[in-house]
């Protein structure tokens, strides 16, 4: 027998990066290789790159310029770009990184087993089709394999937003949502391999409207539908775009034991006239209004965001619109990031606001961000909660999962298994996470 062959795989961006990475460690195993976590022993090298910021894209070829030494002591090495970058810039990589010998977009990797047979020829391959054919069809005849008690499932991808600064819709193409037979078929797949908790990913997951049984389904329809599945105990969705938040989901929140109360709800802004420049169409209050709707259908719900600072023409008054807003929210958590210009976006032909204002405002928004995430965790103290045990934590003998609101919890308790969910009571409050106790 020969012996399998090594695929190094690395993921930067969102969720659906991590998805895909697993998808394509799942089609090369039919091609013969085994996972490895060292590029070292590897005869493929794949990374799976994210554009969204600039910051992100270069991070790409510093990594790519440390293969050097790998390729010129073992010439038939593989290198390979995967996700948004090679959508983006394609036969460019290779012409600023000779190492490459692949190059595949988010909607044709799974065309990776001719793609890498080809690659084996010598030959520089470049596939960033947006095929006719759909990925997650060729897919289904690679069985997923078991990680551990969380997984993601994509449902929906591409983005019709077109907000002025993303490359989403450019990378991932039009919204696309896939039919509600295939996705249950998955999470049954899933569930069976010991999966317990699925986070549904989309680039605007609650705009989906895939194929039912009876027409149009709605992400509220395919979360009662999953809800149904036996052995799946928790659901979570994300991202969400605030436009997209129809009354059935909002419900859902309220009806739906197995949803848990965390909504990730980007805003961006605080200021209506950055949010119109920002192609958002919604306002300060519509988010807000939002809010107070979600918050009366499931009142614990934890809320987190989206915050970029330094758009173009964004004034200090703008600036503190997003301050004001933020005090109103009180999130849970928040990600924030400093405004990075994208070529081939509208904003990028904007007056640019200046560096150093855009990270002071930075700095401000993400102290505001961190005393709320610590008056949230701090009101945890005492209360009983949910935990998805995952794995062993760094001391002898803790066990460490997420609550139902998703904040990371720990317990020192031999008797608690990964997959297990029990209950918690909370006894503290630490920088990133919870520790608690098992209730008998
Ligand atoms: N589909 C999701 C987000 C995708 S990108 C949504 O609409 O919410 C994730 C986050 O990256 C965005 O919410 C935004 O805050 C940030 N982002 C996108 N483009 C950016 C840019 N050019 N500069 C800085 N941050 C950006
Ligand atoms: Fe990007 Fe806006 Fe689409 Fe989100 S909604 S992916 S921020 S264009
Ligand atoms: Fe990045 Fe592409 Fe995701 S640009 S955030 S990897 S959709």
């Amino acid at each position: 027998m020969t012996a399998p062959k090594k695929l190094f795989i690395k993921t930067y961006g969102c969720q659906m990066n991590v998805y895909d990475s697993e998808r394509m460690t799942e089609v090369l195993g039919g091609q013969g290789y085994v996972e490895t976590s060292s590029p070292d022993d590897a005869d493929m090298i794949l990374l799976n790159t994210c554009h969204i910021r600039e910051k992100a894209a270069e991070k790409v070829y510093s990594e790519l310029g440390r293969f050097r030494k790998l390729k010129a002591d073992k010439p038939d090495l593989t290198i390979g770009v995967a996700g948004c970058v090679a959508q983006a810039e394609g036969a460019e990589i290779m012409r600023r990184q000779p190492l490459v010998d692949l190059v595949v977009g988010p909607q044709s990797y799974h065309r990776l087993p001719e793609l890498e047979a080809k690659a084996r020829t010598g030959q520089k391959v470049i596939d960033t089709d947006f095929p006719e054919e759909d990925k997650f069809e060729t897919l289904k005849s690679r069985p997923r394999a078991a990680r551990g008690p969380t997984a993601f499932l994509t449902v929906q991808e591409g983005c019709d937003k077109f907000c002025a600064f993303c490359v989403v819709p450019y990378t991932r193409g039009t919204e696309v949502s896939r039919p509600v037979d295939r996705i249950l078929a998955e999470a049954r797949d899933l569930v069976d391999r010991g999966v317990r908790e699925i986070t549904l990913l989309g680039q605007n997951v609650n705009a989906y409207h895939g194929a039912g049984p009876d027409g149009d389904c709605s992400l509220a329809g395919l979360i009662a539908g999953l809800d149904k599945v036996d052995g799946l105990e928790r659901i979570r969705y994300t991202t969400s775009h605030p436009n997209d938040m129809q009354d059935d989901l909002i419900a859902a929140h309220g009806e739906c034991a197995k949803l848990m109360p965390y909504l990730h709800l980007p805003v961006q802004s605080g200021s209506n006239r950055i949010l119109k420049r920002m192609n958002r169409s919604h306002t300060a209050e519509s988010y807000l209004r939002l809010i107070e709707r979600i918050r009366a259908a499931r009142p614990d719900i934890l809320i987190s965001g989206d915050f970029i600072t330094g758009f173009p023409e964004e004034t200090d008054a703008d600036f503190q619109a997003t301050m004001d807003l933020i005090e109103e929210v009180k999130y849970g958590t928040a990600y924030s990031f400093k405004y990075s210009t994208r070529p081939g976006t509208p904003a990028a032909e904007r007056p640019q606001v200046p560096e150093d204002v855009s990270s002071e405002r930075l700095q401000r928004l993400q102290a505001l961000i961190t005393r709320q995430q610590h008056a949230v965790q701090d009101a945890m103290v005492g209360r009983e909660v949910g935990v998805l045990f995952e794995k062993p934590g760094r001391q002898p003998g803790q066990m460490v999962g997420k609550s139902d609101h998703l904040h990371a919890v720990h317990v020192s308790d031999p008797t608690a298994q990964p997959g297990q969910i029990a209950r918690v009571r909370i006894l503290s409050s630490g920088t990133n996470s919870l520790a608690g106790k098992l209730i008998d």
